[in-house]
Formats: C-alpha cells, structure tokens, sequence
C-alpha cells in the first residue's frame, strides 16, 4: 500500500483538487480529503492548519494544499509548528524543495497550473527524496527556530 496523502483546498481550487485526487489515486495514493467539499466560498487558512497540523502530528507524512495561487495556503500552513510549505509552478524548484529543503507540504495554485503541468510537479516532488548531509544541518536549523527542538 502506496503512503496516504493529506490534501485540502478552498473553493478556488474545489475542482482542482477532485481532478489531483483521481491522479493520485489512479497512482495508487491514499488521500485523506481535508476540504472543501464544494464550490462555495470559504477561507483558505481553515484547510490549511488543518492538512498542517495532520502533518505536523505524524499522522501523514505528506499534505497538498490547493487555492487561486497557492500563496495564502503556503503563508497559512507555514504557520504550524514543523511544517515546510512551498509553491512550485514548475518541476525544478519542486525538485529542489524536496531535495534540499525536506518540504512536507506542496501548495499549488489552480489558477496557475494547468492539471497536466501539476500532475508533473507533483510526481516530481513525491518522486524526489531529501539528501540530507549539509541539507539536514540547514533544516535543523529551521525546526530549532521553528519548534525549538
Ligand atoms: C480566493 O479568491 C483566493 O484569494 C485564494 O484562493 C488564494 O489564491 C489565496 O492565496
């Protein structure tokens, strides 16, 4: 059984978010849909503490955040304690984010991307493992920041 991925959106990014979901699953993913459920309006920060703070307790060791750009939900998941969100609108920095940072959280934007450039961004970054070495020294420094541990 391929890992459970947490995911969640606001209204902006509703149908965004069902397609990713069918992609993932049709990978073999589990998925753990935080919200929205629908269209109607409602406020990006409440789906991602949510997806956030699911990562940060361990329950999932990855989270998908989905708005209009991804920039409000990666502004709001970064505000719990251990989690490292990042927008990527392309695959090298979603590379990068993975190899370099160890980021647990990808935000896309949905009126960014297009489905198949997302699709890309997200197999990169599920594909790419953290490198660790001066990488981890750098990453512990955020978390002593961050978590003070
Ligand atoms: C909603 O209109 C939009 O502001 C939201 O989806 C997101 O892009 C915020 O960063």
């Amino acid at each position: 059984m391929m890992e459970t991925i947490a995911i969640g959106s606001d209204h902006a990014a509703f149908e965004f978010k069902e397609e990713i979901k069918k992609y993932l699953e049709s990978k073999g993913y589990g998925i753990r849909d935080f919200g929205t459920y629908s269209p109607e309006r409602t406020d990006y920060p409440d789906y991602a503490f949510k997806v956030g703070e699911a990562v940060s307790a361990g329950e999932y060791e990855k989270g998908m955040l989905f708005c209009g750009t991804g920039i409000g939900m990666s502004i709001s998941a970064n505000k719990v304690k251990g989690i490292r969100a990042v927008v990527c609108s392309e695959p090298f920095s979603a590379k990068m984010a993975r190899a370099h940072n160890n980021s647990n959280v990808l935000c896309l934007g949905a009126r960014v991307v297009g489905i198949e450039l997302a699709e890309m961004i997200i197999d990169t970054w599920l594909n790419t493992k953290f490198e660790g070495g001066r990488h981890q020294e750098r990453v512990e420094k955020i978390t002593k920041y961050d978590c003070g541990r």
